[in-house]
């Protein structure tokens, strides 16, 4: 795991005295107003015009010279052949033509994502690294599978995640905090206060230990009725709507670099959870103090759906949030239509920084039998794939 150098985590700790950014941090982008160079070792790099962050290297920073503007707002880039390496997110030596991430970032986004975990790292691995610039540890970062005793942490498996994606140069999401589901029972007979304590002990834990390597975290996830009321979970029934504010404001101080997102699923027409999920989003941002960066819409779907996606994505971009995203991606048999559908949606929507696909190849999905992802059982693209390349 990479440690931060002392004068680093001082820097971390002192904001307002912030002279350069650390490893990994963010150092330029739209509304940054923290500093542009960074830390010995490291170099500030452009990854989009939202976004620059603290890349190992020595050269000289490299923001860019010109960018072309989209209608959607965006900058695009001309790279041609093999897309260069030195900016999170794009891989190592990833082919233009073939890989959907670099033709998905050559419009100006940051990713488009897989999902990887130790037990299908070794199969996907090389499908992942050809063709995805993100990853999301699929259940290794779940609450269960790093606390599963209390106080009593296990990494291994989201340390692998973290590390394949540190040798590969691809972006990371962290999944997931406050969730109902994959948390411990005795999570859910604590008392409201050493609930509260084991929650932040929790955040604290990983963010910590993964400080300025992750892009983003799920912080909430899941806990939206489809009426748009809060859903009653393990934590809410015990701390009311208060645990989202406990979780946010834990997860901003022990990473302040990290995008923190609520995440669901059936966010996916302009609907009454979308209505829902805006208005706790605004209600927990409406204090002056921004909790909530992004919105994650899971983006588990059927044929068909695929045409809602930009008004869905623009309904959530329009609460108080500087992003959203399409984080968990499948669609039943997998129609080229629909995910050329949502990968054309999130292009349109300007403050869609990524689409992360729920598997790589069929045979692993959690909705195995409906064949929904890109690659068939033996890693070839299908044609969902190729047509959303063709589209791009
Ligand atoms: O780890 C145990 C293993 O020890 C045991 O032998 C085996 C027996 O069934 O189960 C293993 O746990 C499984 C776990 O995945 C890890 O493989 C669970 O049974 C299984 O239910 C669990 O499924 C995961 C599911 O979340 C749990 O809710 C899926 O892989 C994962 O893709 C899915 O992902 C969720 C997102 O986190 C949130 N949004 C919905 C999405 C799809 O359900």
């Amino acid at each position: 795991m990479k440690t931060i150098s002392i004068s680093a985590a001082l820097l971390v700790a002192a904001p307002f005295a912030l002279a350069q950014s650390p490893a990994w941090g963010q150092c330029g982008g739209e509304g940054w107003t923290g500093p542009t160079t960074c830390v010995s070792g490291y170099v500030c790099t452009y990854s989009n015009y939202w976004y620059s962050q603290c890349i190992p290297g020595t050269a000289t920073s490299t923001q860019p010279t010109s960018t072309m503007t989209t209608s959607t707002g965006n900058p695009t880039s001309t790279s041609t052949g093999t897309v260069p390496t030195g900016s999170v997110g794009a891989g190592i030596g990833q082919n233009s033509q073939t890989s959907i991430n670099a033709k998905f970032r050559s419009h100006g986004k940051l990713y488009y994502g897989s999902i990887i975990d130790p037990g299908t790292m070794s199969a996907s691995g090389n499908t992942v690294k050809a063709n995805f610039g993100a990853v999301t540890p699929e259940n290794s970062m779940k609450f269960d599978a790093i606390e599963g005793t209390r106080g009593s942490y296990n990494f291994g498996g989201s340390d692998q995640v973290v590390n394949f994606a540190k040798q590969n140069n691809l972006i990371v999401r962290g999944h997931t905090f406050v969730w109902d589901q994959q948390t411990p029972s005795w999570v859910g007979s604590l008392s409201a206060s050493d609930m509260t304590t084991v929650l932040k002990n929790h955040i604290n834990a990983v963010m910590s230990r993964y400080k300025g390597q992750i892009y983003a975290y799920d912080v909430v996830n899941e806990h939206i009725n489809e009426d748009g009321s809060v859903k009653s979970t393990l934590w809410t029934r015990k701390l009311g709507n208060d645990v989202f504010r406990i979780a946010f404001e834990t997860a901003r101080a022990a990473d302040p670099n990290a995008k923190l997102y609520i995440n669901d699923y059936n966010l996916d027409s302009n609907n009454a959870k979308v209505a829902g999920i805006v208005r706790l989003v605004n209600q927990l941002n409406g204090n002056g103090t921004r909790l909530v960066d992004g919105i994650g819409s899971q983006g588990h779907i059927s044929g068909g759906q695929g045409s809602s996606a930009q008004s869905a994505l623009t309904a959530l971009a329009a609460a108080n949030v500087g992003e959203v995203a399409v984080t968990e991606l499948d669609i039943a048999s997998a129609p080229s239509n629909d995910y050329v559908a949502v990968a054309k949606a999130c292009l349109a929507v300007s403050k869609c920084v990524g689409i992360t696909v729920w598997g790589v190849r069929d045979q692993d999905s959690w909705r195995t039998g409906t064949n929904p992802l890109l690659f068939d059982n033996s890693f070839k693209p299908k044609a969902a794939y190729n047509a959303t390349l063709a589209a791009l």
